[in-house]
């Protein structure tokens, strides 16, 4: 594993590809209501990181991936494709969002509920984005990432919810998927350890009922192997001197 130190300035070309994923969530959340279609979404999302922040959607055409953002809605874990799928009150959804500006990568997504959720569908979103709050409070140099990965595992365990093994948050900068892999399960002071400069993404994929998945044929979209919802939200984070700066928070957060 060979994990990349950033440099001063590397990490402010990730300060702005962070905010600018970021602002494509904000942009795109009054958009996400009943009637809408995922790939109207895409498309939404799509031209604003082109023709307005001047940036590239890093997904499209990623090992073959067709759209600009992932659409999850539901029982899908994650990798969901955008589509004529029409949004229904009740339903959740993740969006996630990766740009490349100046040929660096921000990513992030998070939850949008169309209505009113279900009581199990709150319950799970709150647990979930809990879980990633948990992890990032816990990122500070000397800390290690079994220990990030434990206090989302025990969390979600808290709340009877599993937590999916199959994918994790990695390193990012100049590359969408760089060293390390960071589990969302793990045992205290196991695994690499932290010093200023990392960066990488914190993302728990946690589901209401069993943890198991599978990959439907268009090769790409994640679901639960017992249908139950999922939920997911990420960040991208830079390790500091003393702790954490959240390079993907949004207006609306405050860590
Ligand atoms: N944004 C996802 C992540 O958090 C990766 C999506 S890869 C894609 O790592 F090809 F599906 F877009
Ligand atoms: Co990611
Ligand atoms: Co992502």
């Amino acid at each position: 594993m060979s994990v990349i130190i950033k440099t001063s300035e590397q990490i402010e070309k990730m300060r702005t590809a962070g905010r600018l994923a970021s602002e494509v969530l904000e942009m795109i959340e009054p958009y996400v209501i009943a009637g809408v279609t995922t790939d109207e979404l895409n498309t939404r999302c799509h031209d604003y990181i082109v023709n307005t922040q001047h940036a590239i959607p890093a997904p499209l055409n990623y090992r073959g991936f067709p759209k600009s953002i992932c659409t999850s809605p539901n029982h899908v874990v994650c990798h969901g494709i955008p589509s004529d799928k029409v949004l229904k009150p009740q339903d959740i959804i993740n969006i996630d969002v990766t740009v490349i500006k100046d040929g660096y990568h921000g990513d992030t997504s998070v939850m949008f509920c169309i209505g009113t959720p279900s009581l199990l569908a709150k319950r799970l979103i709150e647990t979930t984005y809990e879980c990633l709050k948990l992890g990032i409070e816990t990122v500070k140099p000397g800390n290690t990432l079994g220990d990030i990965g434990h206090i989302i595992q025990t969390h979600a365990h808290q709340h009877h919810f599993s937590v999916v093994r199959e994918f994790c948050g990695h390193g990012i900068g100049e590359g969408f998927h760089e060293d390390p892999h960071v589990l969302h399960y793990g045992k205290p002071k196991q695994g690499l350890t932290l010093e200023p400069g990392m960066i990488f993404t914190i993302e728990p994929m946690i589901n209401a009922g069993k943890r198991f998945v599978k990959t439907l044929s268009d090769d790409w979209t994640v679901v639960t192997r017992d249908r139950s919802l999922s939920a997911q939200w990420e960040h991208t984070l830079l390790v500091t001197q003393t702790g954490v700066e959240v390079l993907t928070q949004r207006t609306s957060e405050q860590f």
